[in-house]
């Protein structure tokens, strides 16, 4: 089949990619000339397990091929996929900008009968937008589809070889029995093709970013009142999550969510909630508890670096939002440091693969070391911040010893709180009973009886 995907950021790539993998024959078309030239040359703008040997592979074979001419690569197309971004506009509604530009390039561009699928995450009605653009000079037929993406940055590629299912919100057997022969290859295995209108599949997306992020929160806060009461979250999170109208996945505390999902399309359902006059209680708090969440790390930090930061130096691992990506929109970390930097300290940071974004993201004020070890040099703590598989069994010994104290404030609960102790570090981390006074100090709560009741002080 001959397939355009216009928009070739992560969710566009691996689109291609995999779609050119399984034999088609893949145009994708973006307006960013810096990015389609080093696409050209297999120079990958993101980092994405997997991702480089695919586009390799396809490219010198002839299925895959990069351009920034958007309306020649239309014109090519039987399917064209829809996959530019969609920020937030100032009212926390999706910016539906890009969407629409595309559209009317459709219209304009298409040069036989089109299924046109929107694969960037919209708000319902928007597929009807869309059709009414592209209506406006459609010379030919075309055929809406509505086809939410559920791939995760970090494990991209293998989502969308391997989905757990794939949504498909369309109006016309054409377009189902088009799209029900591109997905074969990817549900083999027997994984559900959920076929359904247009609305409810725009939804789908939505609802289930939102009730992942909102798992998120809970046991943020969870964490938050375990810290509090002297009981460890993480036998709270395994015992809940082998019921299984629970399940064990995203019930991870951490230094809250990031990336470029959960924080916009929470958002945005919210506002979608507030412009249909349905108040969408649960979504306003999770934002809320998630906002409060990403200064907790630098809460403990205040609270364990006595007598104040100011004048500290502060060791960083991990600046993307999640390991195995480079993206840092909304990390956590972002917030921790401007903390930090507003309290007095001076950072170092380590992350091995996200510091060329840091850079571009970060003016000043953050050193960057070569390796993990480095960053600890003659700093006065470490603050963990993503889970990257290499900050999971350092060499304790090493680290104390580059450390000019002891103060490790975990985000990402990685190591064993009862060890750290025995090896003599000071060590702090979400939700496991332990912080109890560092968490009362820093909220200003009294917690002289929780510490007490910990056994810890
Ligand atoms: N990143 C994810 O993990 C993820 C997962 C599922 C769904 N989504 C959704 O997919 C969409 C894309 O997300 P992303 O993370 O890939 O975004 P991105 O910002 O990485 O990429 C978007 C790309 O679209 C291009 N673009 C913008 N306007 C264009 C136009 N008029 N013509 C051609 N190209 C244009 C930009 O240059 C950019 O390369 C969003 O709606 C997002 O919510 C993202």
């Amino acid at each position: 089949m001959n397939i355009t995907v216009v928009g070739t950021g992560y969710v566009g790539l691996v689109v291609g990619a995999c779609l050119a993998e399984t034999g088609n024959d893949v145009i994708c078309a973006d307006v960013d000339e810096r990015k389609i030239e080093g696409l050209k040359r297999n120079e990958l703008p993101i980092y994405e397990p997997g991702l480089e040997s695919y586009v390799e592979r396809n490219q010198r074979d002839g299925r895959l091929s990069f351009t920034t001419d958007v309306a020649w690569a239309i014109g090519e197309a039987d399917v064209v996929f829809i996959a530019v971004g969609t920020p937030p506009d100032e009212d926390g509604s999706a910016d539906l900008r890009h969407v629409l530009d595309v559209a009317k390039t459709i219209g304009a561009s298409m040069r036989r009968e089109l299924v046109v699928v929107t694969k960037s995450t919209v708000p319902v009605g928007t597929a009807a937008k869309v059709a009414e653009v592209i209506a406006k000079h459609a010379q030919h037929p075309f055929h809406m589809v509505s086809n939410p993406e559920f791939l995760k940055e970090g494990a991209a590629v293998d989502d969308f070889m391997k989905p757990d299912r794939v949504v498909l919100g369309a109006e016309s057997d054409y377009a189902r029995s088009v799209m029900a022969e591109l997905y074969a290859p990817f549900v083999r295995t027997g994984r559900p093709i959920i076929f359904m209108d247009i609305p409810s599949a725009e939804m789908t997306k939505y609802a289930a970013n939102a009730m992942l992020a909102t798992r998120i929160s809970f046991m943020n806060e969870i964490a938050n009142l375990c810290e509090r009461v002297g009981a460890n979250v993480d036998f709270v999170r395994r015992g809940i999550g082998t019921d299984e109208r629970i399940g064990p996945s995203f019930l991870f505390p951490g230094p809250g969510y990031g990336g470029s999902c959960f924080p916009k399309d929470v958002k945005a359902l919210a506002r979608t909630g507030r412009d249909n006059g349905v108040s969408l209680e649960v979504l306003e708090a999770v934002e809320h508890v998630n906002a409060r969440q990403k200064h907790r790390v630098s809460e403990k930090l205040t609270a364990a670096v006595t007598p104040t930061l100011k004048g500290t130096r502060i060791a960083i691992w991990g600046l993307a939002f999640k390991a195995n990506t480079d993206d840092m929109r909304e990390s956590p970390a972002l917030t921790v440091i401007q903390d930090l930097l507003d309290a007095g300290a001076s950072i170092v940071a380590h992350d091995p693969v996200a510091v060329p974004e840091a850079r571009r993201r970060i003016a000043s004020g953050v050193e960057f070391a070569e390796s993990s070890y480095e960053a600890l040099r003659d700093a006065d703590a470490l603050a963990v911040m993503t889970d990257w598989n290499e900050y999971r069994h350092p060499d304790f010994e090493r680290m104390r010893t580059l450390l000019r104290r002891p103060i490790v404030v975990d985000g990402r609960n990685l190591y064993n709180p009862a060890k750290m102790e025995q090896l003599g570090f000071r060590y702090h981390s979400i939700g496991r009973g332990r912080d109890a006074a560092v968490a009362a100090d820093a909220t200003g709560l009294a917690a002289a009886t929780q510490t007490s009741r910990t056994g810890k002080s």
